[in-house]
């Protein structure tokens, strides 16, 4: 399973990055806001800094001028890949960038009906919230256990991101459903990292070997 950082913070990316575990970042809108930079410079900064997909995404809602912001961005590096939200305008987008060799990644997927959709109209990811549909109640694993599921009937190659990930369970679960990347707000990896035992076990070590030296 592939692990991206989800965050337009570039000091998280770089503090992640130095664990050898990030295979890619995804950022949007309102990650970039919070920074208060300007996007082409933030994805520039993190291309940089990750060598894997970096998805910066289309604020325009018309497939025309989603291409077009589409052409710019992407002819900032190699990596980045489109980020279109799921719309009747962002499959028209996704089909033609598709067509032309750029990859998108299909954002704000609430069903498995709409990952389908994205995928046949050609998305080389697609980004299934899970956290969102938990806070309305929802269940959001069931859409990655579905969407799993109907990509491995069809053979379809577009890979599911995991986005909207809230806790380390949220991965973990991600992982049994065989998804094939989950996008990680630093703070999660953070969390995943710890464990009180292993905190315990590293001080009491330390502890025994420094008291058996005295
Ligand atoms: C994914 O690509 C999105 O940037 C992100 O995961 C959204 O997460 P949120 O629901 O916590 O805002």
């Amino acid at each position: 399973m592939k692990f991206f950082i989800d965050t337009a913070n570039v000091e998280e990316i770089r503090k992640a990055s130095e664990l050898g575990i990030i295979d890619g970042a995804t950022t949007n809108p309102s990650l970039i806001a919070k920074e208060g930079r300007d996007l082409q410079e933030v994805i520039a900064e993190i291309c940089s800094i990750v060598d894997g997909p970096i998805s910066a995404e289309v604020m325009s809602l018309d497939a025309d001028n989603m291409v077009k912001e589409a052409k710019v961005l992407s002819k900032l590096h190699e990596n980045v890949v489109i980020k279109i939200p799921m719309c009747e305008e962002g499959l028209k987008a996704v089909s033609r960038l598709s067509k032309e060799g750029i990859r998108t990644n299909v954002t704000l997927i609430f069903s498995a009906q709409q990952a389908l959709l994205a995928a046949k109209a050609g998305a080389s990811f697609v980004s299934p919230f899970i956290g969102r549909l938990d806070d309305i109640g929802n269940g959001g694993m069931a859409i990655i256990e579905d969407i799993a599921e109907i990509f491995a009937i069809y053979g379809i190659e577009t890979e599911i991101i995991a986005a909207s990930v809230r806790t380390p369970m949220h991965v973990l679960e991600c992982a049994k459903a065989g998804c094939d990347i989950a996008t990680i707000p630093y703070k999660v990896i953070m969390q995943m990292v710890k464990h009180p035992l292993t905190d315990a076990g590293i001080k009491k070590f330390i502890e025994d070997y420094e008291k058996s030296q005295k």
